[in-house]
């Protein structure tokens, strides 16, 4: 399963990077608002940082429009995911796009026969958002799962890319049902190597050897 940061702080970015868990990056509108920073430095910055895909999203709504600002953010480099919301001026911009060969997000997924039409239509990924279901009182997990299951029946190659995560047990159940991807905040990375037991058996380890008197180096 591929781990993409769903962030547009390029230091939080460089501190994972060193990890080497960093395969892509998705940004959104809020994400450029959050990081103060112009969309086109900003995302040239992380593309250069990066050798995966990094999403950036289009602003307009129309087709017309969606077409030419999703070629200029592909212009920024090449590992450019043109990130489309799932309405359907996207789905006939994805299908444009995937036409000339550009990677496609199609974000702002809900359900099963939205992921259904994307996959259709061309996506390189299809990013359902499992907590704002969540939010909602839904089950995020439940979509996950439908969604792996068509695209299985049918071998669409578009990727399930899980987003919209909060919490570890996000990241665990997407791994269970077999998402392609998963996107999630640096805090959320980071919150997987945690255990209190891990902490536990540290300490104890960490007083026995004071008590050995001995150095390694
Ligand atoms: C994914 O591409 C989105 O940017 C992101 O996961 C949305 O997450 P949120 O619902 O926590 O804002």
């Amino acid at each position: 399963m591929d781990f993409f940061v769903d962030t547009a702080n390029v230091d939080e970015i460089r501190e994972l990077n060193q990890l080497g868990v960093v395969d892509g990056v998705t940004t959104n509108p809020s994400l450029i608002l959050k990081s103060g920073r112009d969309i086109i430095d900003v995302t040239k910055e992380i593309c250069a940082l990066v050798d995966g895909h990094v999403s950036a999203e289009v602003a307009a709504t129309k087709f017309d429009t969606m077409i030419a600002e999703g070629r200029k953010l592909s212009e920024i480099a090449p590992n450019i995911a043109v990130k489309l919301p799932l309405t359907w001026d996207g789905l006939k911009a994805c299908h444009t796009l995937s036409q000339e060969g550009k990677t496609v997000n199609v974000t702002l997924c809900f359900s099963a026969n939205q992921a259904l039409l994307a996959a259709k239509v061309g996506a390189t990924y299809i990013s359902p958002f499992i907590g704002r279901l969540d939010d909602i009182n839904l089950d995020g997990m439940d979509l996950i799962a439908d969604i792996r299951t068509i695209y299985d029946n049918y071998g669409y190659k578009t990727k399930v890319l899980a987003a919209s995560i909060r919490s570890v047990n996000h990241v665990f159940d997407s791994a269970l049902i077999g998402a392609d991807v998963i996107t999630a905040p640096p805090s959320v990375i980071k919150q997987l190597a945690h255990h209190p037991l891990t902490d536990k058996g540290l300490d104890q380890f960490l007083s026995d050897w004071s008590q050995t008197g001995q150095t390694i180096l």
